[in-house]
């Protein structure tokens, strides 16, 4: 079983294995990436009022919903495309399989990665090429890793999967960067599919740059709203193909014909509230942007201030990447041998939950762990940001310590608990 889903399975048992033996401690849930904040007020309308749509609808997508998405990307990322380059789907995650199922050569997962790529790839036997990144690049794939894992490639075409903004990292690429990779994957014969979930989650939007709109010709988009506008029980994704081929729009959609039909009416017709552009949606987006960067930020700096650890600093996502390497032999004493390990016994002694670094694909033995921090009454938290926005940091601070306040216990058990291990002791059970 995946380490991502195992987490989450202990998660559920151990509160009820506690209770029975009297203790009541809470959970602290850094393990899973859902968005905490409520959906636009409008689209739950919308999907009310489109209850009685019942019809199949084209596979493709609703048109007027693929016309609203084709402005959406063109509004806010300059993207170029048209509705027939956009075909909705039950989920981004959808999207990536079917381009995986469609598009031909090895495929490229750099590392550390969001779970479900490595995966998919499997499900669909390709040949993986996996792509560590490094924390001096910023976990970003620079030209020349890209170049050295294809060096002995010889398939004329190869497929990249880039994650911008990074899930686990939180990290943006900048124009720049993506420019430099753009030309040297038209030099290598390499296609992106970029995953672009969280792009409008960028706390700055003016930060993020679409790929597709640097390397249209190459780039497969993929996106939704599962994060940006909190649906993802929703299932509503997207996937913006490029023109040519034509035969890549006409393959995506045999697939998806033969497999979920067409994304559920009513859920398409709420995306076309969800892609409208309205105030209402776009502020509703900006203000969880605005406050998810504060919780992002103070977790972030808690995080880095516990002796032996280090983070990134996120400027999207709910995600912060920490790397306790620094600790490792400490850790290795106390026969806490794989990343895995660590994070289990730290769920058990301190009841905080992280994703162990091993779910992200990198090493075993590589101490790291992603911190999702979104264990909060996001709809509480938002509504009390808008009555009264904090401005200074004490402010901030002091909003992130009344309205997230399992975030901050839960940075405080894992100082705790690395205390412990760096006194060489090995942490135990607090009641
Ligand atoms: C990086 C990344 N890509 C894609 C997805 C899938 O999102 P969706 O709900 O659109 O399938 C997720 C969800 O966690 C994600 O983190």
């Amino acid at each position: 079983m995946p380490a991502n889903l195992r987490i989450n399975d202990q998660i559920k048992a151990f509160p009820a294995y506690c209770r029975k033996h009297g203790c009541t401690r809470p959970y602290h849930h850094f393990a899973f990436g859902q968005s905490p904040f409520p959906l636009p007020p409008c689209v739950i309308e919308a999907l009310r009022s489109n209850a009685s749509q019942h019809d199949y609808l084209p596979t493709a997508g609703l048109p007027d919903l693929r016309k609203a998405i084709a402005k959406h990307y063109r509004r806010h990322f300059g993207v170029k495309c048209t509705p027939d380059q956009v075909v909705v789907s039950p989920g981004s995650k959808e999207m990536i399989a079917m381009l995986l199922a469609v598009l031909r050569g090895p495929v490229v997962v750099p590392t550390p990665s969001w779970v479900s790529y490595l995966p998919q790839a499997k499900i669909l036997r390709k040949k993986v090429i996996v792509l560590p990144t490094r924390w001096e690049d910023g976990f970003k794939v620079t030209p020349d890793g890209l170049a050295r894992v294809l060096a002995s490639e010889s398939a004329p075409q190869k497929i990249l999967i880039l994650n911008h903004p990074h899930n686990p990292t939180g990290l943006v690429y900048s124009r720049r960067e993506l420019q430099a990779l753009s030309k040297a994957c038209r030099r290598l014969g390499v296609i992106i599919i970029s995953d672009e979930i969280y792009a409008l989650t960028t706390f700055e939007e003016t930060e993020f740059t679409s790929m597709m709109s640097v390397f249209p010709e190459g780039t497969v988009l993929t996106g939704g709203l599962s994060k940006d506008r909190s649906c993802g029980g929703y299932r509503c994704g997207v996937g913006i193909l490029p023109k040519n081929p034509a035969a890549l729009i006409r393959d995506v959609l045999k697939v998806a014909g033969a497999t979920y039909s067409c994304v559920a009416a009513p859920i398409q017709y709420a995306a076309l509230e969800a892609y409208s552009g309205s105030d209402e949606v776009e502020s509703h987006m900006r203000d969880c942007a605005r406050l998810n960067e504060v919780v992002g930020r103070i977790t972030a700096s808690l995080l880095s201030n516990i002796p032996g650890v280090r983070c990134t600093f996120p400027q999207a996502g709910f995600y912060v990447f920490v790397d306790f390497n620094e600790l490792r032999d400490d850790f290795l004493r106390l026969r806490l041998r794989t990343s895995e390990l660590f994070v289990e016994h730290l769920l058990r002694v301190e009841h905080t939950a992280l994703l162990a670094g091993s779910a992200l694909l990198l090493p075993d033995d590589y101490f790291c762990a992603r911190c999702s921090f979104v264990d909060y009454d996001g709809q509480a938290a938002l509504a009390h940001w808008r009555a009264s926005r904090p401005t200074t940091s004490e402010e901030e601070e002091a909003f992130v310590r009344e309205h997230c306040p399992l975030i901050v216990e839960g940075v405080a058990n894992l100082a705790r608990y690395l205390e412990q291990v760096r006194a060489g002791k090995r942490p135990k059970h607090v009641a």
